[in-house]
């Protein structure tokens, strides 16, 4: 990775870590502020990408214990810079591939909250599905799983509106899409997706009933959910469902808290 490359991307994981106005983390913050109380509890961020997040947790959550997995080497490298930096003692990244490496058995039922900050929809399916058969094993009975996202119909769930600026560019034939992008392509940091062509390229498309199928056969059911809509800005709309078409389309963001299901 290039300096000017890590020094924007250090710059960007710090703002996510001291902003509480992050423009995409700030309803996310205020919801997990909100609905969890993580004082002495043992927190896995999942997906922790560069660690703005997870750093964030650590210092307002006062959690005793606060693990950061990815399986992104270049992500961890810099959440680890980040936390040398602030002198975070309370945080531990590592590099992991819970599919092939899970976590070892002492770790079995021992994290009451798990949370995938924007990470749910850059995993295939059949990869997800491991993951939460995972998570299940390695949750406390009372665990909560924080999971936000954008749904695939969205404004910004095709991650490039940045460079097309163009909001729902996703429904443009994608042969057109991804010539728009490789013109406009960049450099990102990760070690596995490293420009933007194949950051979207690894979008899976999800959906709320897609996200259910896969977490409900797990045994999880939904405890909170916010469809975080763009209707809130039109007062003469807001009482409306945002989930009925065609207001689904203005949902900029899910977020769920998931439980293990009482049988
Ligand atoms: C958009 S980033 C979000 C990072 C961070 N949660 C945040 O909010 O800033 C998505 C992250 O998911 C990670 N990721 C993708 N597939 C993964 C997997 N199978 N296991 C762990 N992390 C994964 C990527 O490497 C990336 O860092």
């Amino acid at each position: 990775m290039n300096q000017e490359l890590l020094a924007k991307s250090m710059a960007y994981a710090e703002n996510n870590f001291l902003s509480n106005t992050a423009r995409h983390l700030h309803v996310d913050k205020a919801f997990i502020k909100q609905h969890f109380n993580l004082k002495g509890k043992r927190v896995l961020d999942f997906g922790c990408g560069m660690g703005g997040m997870t750093l964030w947790l650590a210092q307002n959550g006062s959690c005793c214990e606060i693990m950061g997995l990815d399986i992104d080497g270049h992500h961890i490298a810099i959440a680890n810079q980040l936390k040398s930096k602030h002198k975070i003692e309370n945080v531990q990244f590592e590099k992991r591939d819970i599919t092939t490496h899970p976590l070892p058995p002492q770790y079995e039922g021992s994290f009451d909250a798990i949370f995938l900050n924007d990470v749910v929809e850059h995993i295939p399916y059949p990869i997800l599905e491991k993951i939460f058969a995972e998570f299940k094993r390695i949750l406390t009975p009372k665990g909560r799983i924080f999971v936000s996202y954008p749904p695939w119909q969205s404004p910004y769930a095709s991650h490039v509106v940045r460079v097309t600026k163009l909001p729902w560019c996703q429904f443009l034939p994608e042969g057109i899409l991804l010539n728009w992008i490789e013109k406009k392509n960049q450099v990102i940091t990760g070690e596995h997706e490293s420009d933007l062509v194949a950051a979207y390229k690894g979008l899976n498309r999800l959906t709320h009933e897609q996200l259910m199928h896969i977490v409900r056969p797990q045994g999880f059911a939904i405890a909170q959910r916010l469809s975080h809509s763009l209707l809130r800005k039109l007062p003469i709309l807001r009482g409306l469902n945002p989930n009925i078409f065609p207001f689904h389309f203005l949902i900029s963001k899910e977020l769920l808290i998931l439980e293990k299901q009482v049988l």
